[in-house]
Formats: structure tokens, sequence, C-alpha cells
């Protein structure tokens, strides 16, 4: 276990320079004609006279909220089972929480003269943890108490709970940290954290985290050094309400284009999660299961449109029907290469032929249409990789608040192939399957 984490760490810190891109020039081959048609919208596709497939036996692929219990991160193996054409993707929440937890070690590292802006000795970090629930979150809180030394262990595992202030060093979740950097050794305090959940129960708030370092900074003021995040929603809301201002690094998490644009302008860094490969593999898994082909068909063995993912992007998990791809951090060193969030990933981007891959009709929802991250790069990827691969998908954006939001717009199944799911919180999944089931 150790061994494949160093190895997989190894592996994303050596690509740490070619986060984004990929291979050959990203050119995205046109249709080779007729692509519209015989398409009809929302209408499934039973292929002539075929009998009708029963919605429990349609393919079903669940991706950025992994079906898991909220407290203990354990699987929901009954969800990820749910039918033989069932997966999950995401990424590998605990590499990326390695690298984004280095990132920040690294960039303290590289500028310890100037660090410590009141002169006190202890360098003060505040966090935005997006959803205590939510094991990407959870993680990543995780990265980087273990990199900054601030984590404390209860039964075997990093705490990550929230520290709401913690002004004195006293907090239980985290201890001061101790880093030697020049022969020379530093404090390093978590001063503040908290979930950034708004009144209406929204996680991972921008708007919330953008009023909350407001609050830290009339708390701590120049006793922050560094403004780290969960994710870059957050931590743009907090670089743009403060530490751009103030020159205070502020560090993110998907590598959002608006947050890679703003290293420009002093944000720290990112990570980016490979969302232009989850995309690709939200849909590709869809395709593969409608096309009645080996799953691995245009993922770790080319398709007949040359479409193939190399080892160094992504690995499947069989006993966790998951497939999780790996991240890389964006920072002043290469973030010029990651501009546009929404490019499809190159390898992937070839279209296929409608002739042999028909239009087959796909309900996908986003579990809240605020959230930065997935409506601003995930979806667009979607919305460019549901054309290359000929599927027609109606998108449904939840309020982020309740599944029914969303599974009200869920009326009947029966009208598509195959379904897509974020849900609002990873314990849910029945509040879908139950609908499937009937
Ligand atoms: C992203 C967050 C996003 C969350 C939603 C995470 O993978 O990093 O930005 O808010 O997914 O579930
Ligand atoms: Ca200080």
């Amino acid at each position: 276990m150790k061994k494949t984490l160093a190895l997989a760490l190894a592996l994303a810190m050596t690509l740490s320079l070619a986060a984004c891109g990929g291979g050959n020039g990203g050119e995205t081959q046109q249709p080779s004609g007729g692509s519209n048609a015989g398409t009809s919208a929302n209408q499934p596709s039973t292929g002539g006279d075929a009998a009708p497939v029963a919605n429990k036996d349609k393919p079903l692929v669940w991706f950025n909220r992994q079906p898991s219990n909220s407290s203990t991160g354990e699987l929901d193996m009954d969800a990820l089972n749910f039918n033989g054409d069932t997966y999950y993707v995401g990424f590998d929440a605990a590499q990326g929480a390695e690298v984004q937890g280095q990132m920040i070690l690294d960039y303290i590292t590289a500028n310890i003269d100037t660090i410590d802006r009141n002169g006190d000795g202890i360098i003060g970090y505040v966090l935005a943890i997006g959803d205590i629930g939510h094991n990407d979150s959870v993680a990543r809180t995780r990265g980087v108490r273990k990199a900054l030394d601030t984590a404390v262990e209860a039964n075997g595992t990093i705490v990550s709970d929230p520290v709401g202030v913690n002004a004195d060093g006293k907090a239980t979740a985290v201890k001061d940290g101790k880093l030697t950097i020049g022969g020379k050794e530093y404090t390093v305090r978590e001063l503040a954290s908290q979930e950034m959940k708004n009144s209406a129960g929204a996680t991972w708030d921008a708007a919330t985290a953008g009023n909350t370092i407001g609050t830290w900074v009339s708390t701590f003021s120049d006793q922050i050094d560094i403004v780290a995040s969960n994710n870059d929603g957050m931590g743009m809301a907090m670089f743009n309400a403060w530490s751009k201002e103030n020159k205070v690094p502020t560090f993110g998490y998907d590598a959002n284009s608006d947050a890679v644009a703003a290293i420009a302008e002093g944000y720290g860094g990112t990570i980016s999660q490979h969302a232009d490969v989850q995309a690709y593999l939200t849909l590709r898994v869809l395709r593969n299961a409608l096309d009645g082909v080996d799953i691995d068909t245009g993922i770790g063995t080319p398709d007949d449109a040359g479409n193939v993912l190399s080892d160094d992007v992504y690995y499947y998990n069989a006993e966790q029907r998951s497939y999780y791809a790996l991240n890389a951090a964006v920072t002043a060193e290469n973030y010029q290469d990651c501009l546009d969030a929404t490019k499809p990933y190159a390898p992937v981007a070839n279209q296929l032929s409608q002739d042999t891959h028909p239009t087959k009709s796909v309900w996908l929802n986003i579990y809240n249409s605020a959230d930065n991250f997935l409506s601003a790069t995930y979806q667009p990827l979607l919305q460019n990789y549901d054309d290359i691969l000929n599927l027609n998908v109606e998108y449904i954006g939840g309020d982020g608040q309740t599944e029914g939001n969303i599974t009200n717009r869920l009326g009947d199944p029966s009208l598509y192939d195959a379904f897509a799911i974020n849900m609002v919180k990873t314990d849910n999944s029945a509040a879908y399957t139950s609908i499937l089931n009937q």
C-alpha cells in the first residue's frame, strides 16, 4: 500500500511539468460524415425490434462523489455494483492530497526568507474545507496537515476535523508543526479552518469562503502567511477578497481556468485532477456498455478512432468498479500549458463514427449548478466529449442541497439509455437506484 502510493507519487512528480495538454497537439478530428443522421433527442435507442431494456439494467456511472459512508469513508459496494454496467469515475484522492501538500511545502521552502510576514517565527496558515463528509475533501485536509507537520492521528488516520480558530496552537484536531528548512527549524500553525457551508446547506461554498477570510483576517491579520483551500472555487473567493491585494500565497485544487490564470497574479498554485480524463471516462464507460464492447475500449485499449489513455493519467480498480484519474501540480512553472481547463484531452479527442456508434441518450446531473469546478470545468468538458462520443446528454443542474431537487427531474427514466449521477451526499445512492429499480 505504502509502496503503491510512493510509486504513484513519484510518477505524479515526474509528470508535474506536463500537467496539461497531452500528446498530439489537441486537434479534434471532424466526424467522418453523417453525424446528425437518425438521431432523435431523448428517445432511447432500443435498436429496432429488440425488447426495451429495463431501467435497472441500463448502464450507470457515478462520478465526482463516490458512493460511500460520509462518516467512515467506506465504499457503498451495493451502489457500485448496482448492475453489471455500473462504474465510478473520480480521481485518486490520496495521491492528489499528497501532491497538494507537497506543492505548498515546496513553496514555503523556496520562499522561506520572506514567508513569515510578521516575523514572529510562526508560519501561519488558514484552511478552507469543502465538505467534512466528502472523501476528497477529507483527503485534501489530511494532505495539507501531513505535509506541514500539523497532523494528529486518531485510530491510525489523520484527523480531518475543522479547528475553528486556533490562535494559541492548543486545538486538539491539529498540532503546531516543525519544519526544518536550510538547517533552521520553523513552527507552522493552522490558525483557523472551517467547513464552507452556507446557511441553505450547500457545501464547498465559495461565497462563504470569501466572507470567512474577512473574519479570519480581522482576528489574525498579518499572522496569516498562507491560505490553503480544498478547492479553487473557495480559494479564488479568498484570493479575490483578500490575499491577492495582500500578496499572500493562496493554494487551491481543480485547476479551473480562472485559478490557473490567477497564478500570473500571485495565486500560489492548484492541482489538476485531470478533469479532462475524468469527463471522458464518465461518458466513455457508458458508450462502451451501450456498444456492448469490452469496457477497456478507448481507455486502455485503442478504439476504432484511435482514442486511448496511457496509464500515467488514470488507473482502474476492478474490485471497486472505479476509474481514478491521477493528479498533477499546476504552479508558476507550468501553468501556461493549463490555461484552458475545458479542452478535451488530445489522446482521446477523436470523433467516433455514427455508423458504428449511433447516438444514444443519457441523463446526467451535476449536484450543484453553482459549483465552480463542476460548472466551469467538468460540464464544459462533458459537453465536448458528448459530441465526440455521439451521446445526446440531458444535463440537469441541482441546487447542491437535496437529492430531491434532482431526482424530481428524473421523472421517466425509460426515456434514456444510460445514467450519469453526481450525488449531493455520498450516502444517498438509494435516492437514485430506487427510481431505476421501479
Ligand atoms: C472538486 C470540488 C468540487 C467537488 C464537488 C471536487 O472533486 O475538487 O471543487 O466542489 O468535487 O463534489
Ligand atoms: Ca508569522
